[in-house]
C-alpha cells in the first residue's frame, strides 16, 4: 500500500489539463465512488494495527494532495478560457431586444393634456384614497340625496366623514379651489374606482380627466368654446359638437358633450348606433355652493368645470369595443398599437 501511494502522490503532481472535462475526469479516477485514492481507504480497514498511524496520515496527505491539485488545476483552465476564449467580434450586429411601448390609455390621457397645456391648463393631482367632504359633500351632494347613488362607492371607513376611493376626479377641483390661488385653469388626470360589474362597457377601475376654469366673468360660451378646441384638436378640424342639458350636483347649468362621429362623418354607423353623434364628457357651470364649500365668492367668480373618461376617449378613437381589453395587456392587442403610437 505504501508503494502505491507513493506512485498515486507522484502521478498526482505530475497532472495537466488543458479543459475542465479533463479535470472532472481525474476526479472521478481518483476520488470517484470506484477511484483509487477512495479505493485505498476502503483498503486501509483490512491493514495491520501497527501500521495504520503511519499510512492513514500518508493516505491523508494523498487525498489533501489530489484535491489541491484539481482546485489548482481548475483555477489554471479557468484563466486560459478567459485569456485564449473567443475573442468579441464588434463588427458582429448586436442582439435583438424587443422595446416595450406605452400604453394607449397613457398615450390618450397624454394626448389630453397636452391639448389643454396648449390652452394655458396646468396639471393638477390629489389622492385616489379620499374622504367623502371632497369626492361628494363639496361638490354639492346633499348627504341623504339619491344623487349619491349615481356613482357605487367602495368604501373604506365609515364615519362623519368617511373615507372611500374616489369615485371621479372631480374631488381634485376641490382641492385645488380650497388651496390654489386664484385663477385657477386646470386639469386633473387620475384613476378612479366605482363599484361595477365588469363589463364591455364598464370598469371597476377607470381613468378620468377633469377640467376646470374659474375667474371673474367666466361664462358658459366659455365652456363651450373650451370643448370645440379640444374636440377638434383630439378628433380632427371637421369635428362638430353638440351640448345636451344634463344634471351633475356641482354644476349649473350642466350639459353632456356629444361629438359628431369621427367614423362616418355624421352620416350614421355602428359605432355611433346611427345617430352620428358619440357621447365624450359631462360638463356644466361650477354651482355656486360648490364655489362657496371651497372658500371661494360666487358673487365675484364663476367657473366651468367638465370630466372625460380617458378609457372613452381612447375606445372612441381607436374604435376598441370593449373596455376590458385595455386592462388585460395582452401582448397582442398592445402590439397594435405600436404603429400608431
Ligand atoms: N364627475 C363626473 C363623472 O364622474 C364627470 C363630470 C361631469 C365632471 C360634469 C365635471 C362636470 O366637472 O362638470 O361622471
Amino acid at each position: 500500500m505504501k508503494q502505491r501511494i507513493e506512485e498515486l502522490l507522484q502521478e498526482i503532481q505530475e497532472l495537466k489539463a488543458q479543459k475542465l472535462q479533463d479535470i472532472e475526469e481525474y476526479r472521478i479516477k481518483l476520488l470517484g465512488k470506484k477511484g483509487s485514492i477512495t479505493k485505498l481507504f476502503e483498503d486501509f480497514r483490512e491493514v495491520l494495527p501497527e501500521q495504520k498511524r503511519e499510512l492513514g496520515q500518508k493516505l491523508n496527505t494523498l487525498k489533501n494532495l489530489a484535491s489541491s491539485k484539481l482546485e489548482e488545476l481548475k483555477e489554471k483552465v479557468g484563466e486560459s478560457i478567459l485569456q485564449n476564449g473567443p475573442k468579441s467580434d464588434f463588427t458582429k450586429p448586436g442582439d435583438k431586444f424587443d422595446l416595450g411601448t406605452r400604453h394607449p390609455i397613457s398615450v390618450t390621457r397624454e394626448e389630453i393634456i397636452s391639448i389643454f397645456s396648449k390652452f394655458g391648463y396646468a396639471v393638477a393631482e390629489g389622492p385616489e384614497i379620499e374622504d367623502d367632504w371632497h369626492v361628494f359633500g363639496a361638490l354639492n351632494f346633499p348627504p341623504e340625496h339619491p344623487a349619491r347613488d349615481m356613482q357605487d362607492t367602495f368604501f373604506i371607513s365609515q364615519s362623519d366623514n368617511p373615507v372611500l376611493l374616489r369615485t371621479h376626479t372631480s374631488s381634485v377641483q376641490v382641492r385645488a379651489m380650497e388651496r390654489m390661488p386664484l385663477p385657477i385653469r386646470i386639469v386633473c388626470p387620475g384613476r378612479v374606482f366605482r363599484n361595477e360589474a365588469i363589463s364591455a362597457r364598464a370598469h371597476c377601475i377607470f381613468h378620468q380627466v377633469e377640467g376646470l376654469y374659474i375667474d371673474k366673468n367666466v361664462s358658459f360660451a366659455d365652456l363651450k368654446q373650451a370643448v370645440l378646441l379640444f374636440a377638434k384638436e383630439m378628433f380632427g378640424e371637421q369635428t362638430k359638437i353638440r351640448m345636451r342639458p344634463s344634471y351633475f350636483p356641482f354644476t349649473e347649468p350642466s350639459a353632456e358633450v356629444d361629438v359628431s362621429c369621427n367614423i362616418c362623418g355624421g352620416k350614421g354607423c355602428n359605432i355611433c348606433k346611427g345617430t352620428g353623434w358619440l357621447e365624450i364628457m359631462g360638463c356644466g357651470m361650477v354651482d355656486p355652493n360648490v364655489l362657496e364649500a371651497s372658500g371661494i365668492d360666487p358673487k365675484v367668480y364663476s367657473g366651468f368645470a367638465f370630466g372625460m373618461g380617458v378609457e372613452r376617449i381612447a375606445m372612441l378613437k381607436w374604435q376598441v369595443k370593449d373596455l376590458r381589453l385595455y386592462f388585460e395587456n395582452d401582448v397582442r392587442f398592445l402590439r397594435e398599437f405600436e404603429t400608431v403610437i
